[in-house]
C-alpha cells in the first residue's frame, strides 16, 4: 500500500511522524474521507470544499491548492491496486513543542493521505439492514467540522459495536436527532423521507447530499427540518448514509425493530437510484 506523506509517496511501512506532531498530542487537524469508484474520484469537488469548511474552521490554511490536491490523490489512486477505493486525508497543525496555543509563527502542517480498498457493504447488509442504538449526543458544537479529534464518536461508536450493532443514532439534549457516530441519517414516515437541517450539529455529509439531490430529481416527497427524537422511534423507516457505506437500512432500534423489521420501500428506490447514479457518473466510459 502506498501512500503520500509530506511531498512523499512510499510504502505505509516507511511513513513516519514525530510523536510532537500537533495531530498526535492534541488531536489538532482535519479530515476527509472520499470514495473512488472505477479509480474515479466521487464528488472531489464537493469534498474539496468540506475540507476547506474544516480547516477555516481550526483556522488553520490550506496547504495546497485544489488543483494540488487533485494531482496528489489521482497519483496515488494510480499507485494503489484496486479499482474501487477510499482516500483518508489528514491535515494537521505540524509539529511543534507542546502549548496548546497555535505555533507562532505557523510551523508546515502535516499532510498524509493514504487509499484503502472502498467496501461497499455486504449483500446480507442490504437485504435484512442493520441494528443501531440511540444514545445521547454528548460531542462539541463544531460538529460540523470534520476534525481528527474523533474520541466522542469512538466512544458512541463503541456502545453500538458493544450491543451488536452497526450505528449509534445520535439525540441532543433528549429533544432531536442529530445523525449517526459515523453517519448521517434519515428518517421516513408517510413516504416522507425526513433529513436533519445541515447546522453546527452534524457533519454535512456528501452522501446526504446525493440522496436529497436524487429525492428531488425523482420526486420523492422530502422535507429538511429538525426532527425530534420522538420521530426517530416511531419511523417507518430509518436510513444511514456514508461515503463507505452509502444508503444502508437501519431495521433495528434499540432492539425493536423499526416499521416492518425489514429494509422499506424508500430504502430500495433510493438505494437503487444510488447505485444507477454512480454507475451512470463514476463508471460510464
Ligand atoms: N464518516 N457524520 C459523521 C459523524 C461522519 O463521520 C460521516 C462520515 C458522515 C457521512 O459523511 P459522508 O457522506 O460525507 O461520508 C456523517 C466517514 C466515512 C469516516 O469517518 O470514516
Amino acid at each position: 500500500m502506498t501512500i503520500y506523506l509530506d511531498g512523499h509517496y512510499m510504502p505505509i511501512s516507511e511513513a513516519k511522524i514525530s510523536v510532537l506532531d500537533r495531530g498526535f498530542i492534541f488531536g489538532d487537524g482535519v479530515y476527509e474521507v472520499i470514495p473512488v469508484y472505477s479509480r474515479k474520484v466521487f464528488r472531489l469537488e464537493s469534498h474539496l470544499r468540506r475540507l476547506q469548511h474544516s480547516l477555516d474552521g481550526i483556522k488553520l490554511a490550506n496547504p495546497h491548492s485544489d488543483a494540488k490536491w487533485t494531482a496528489i490523490i489521482n497519483e496515488l489512486i494510480k499507485r494503489n491496486p484496486e479499482q474501487d477505493q477510499y482516500l483518508y486525508l489528514h491535515i494537521t497543525r505540524g509539529v511543534a513543542k507542546r502549548d496548546h496555543a497555535f505555533p507562532n509563527p505557523p510551523v508546515k502542517p502535516t499532510v498524509f493521505v493514504m487509499s484503502n480498498p472502498l467496501l461497499t457493504p455486504p449483500a446480507e447488509f442490504l437485504q435484512s439492514g442493520v441494528g443501531a442504538i440511540s444514545a445521547e449526543d454528548n460531542r462539541w458544537l463544531r460538529c460540523d467540522i470534520k476534525a481528527i479529534a474523533l474520541l466522542p464518536n469512538v466512544l458512541l461508536r463503541q456502545l453500538a459495536v458493544d450491543a451488536g450493532c452497526a450505528e449509534t443514532i445520535l439525540i441532543r439534549e433528549n429533544e432531536f436527532m442529530t445523525e449517526g457516530a459515523a453517519s448521517n441519517i434519515f428518517v421516513v414516515k408517510k413516504g416522507i423521507l425526513l433529513a436533519p437541517p445541515k447546522d453546527n450539529l452534524m457533519l454535512p455529509g456528501i452522501t446526504y447530499d446525493v440522496v436529497l439531490e436524487l429525492a428531488a430529481a425523482n420526486n420523492i416527497p422530502h422535507e429538511v427540518r429538525r426532527i425530534a427524537a420522538s420521530e426517530v422511534f416511531v419511523a417507518d423507516e430509518l436510513l444511514l448514509t456514508s461515503s463507505t457505506k452509502e444508503v444502508l437500512a437501519i431495521t433495528r432500534l434499540d432492539g425493536k425493530p423499526v416499521g416492518t423489521g425489514k429494509p422499506g420501500a424508500m430504502f430500495a428506490r433510493l438505494h437503487k437510484l444510488y447505485q444507477d447514479f454512480k454507475l451512470n457518473v463514476m463508471r460510464a466510459s
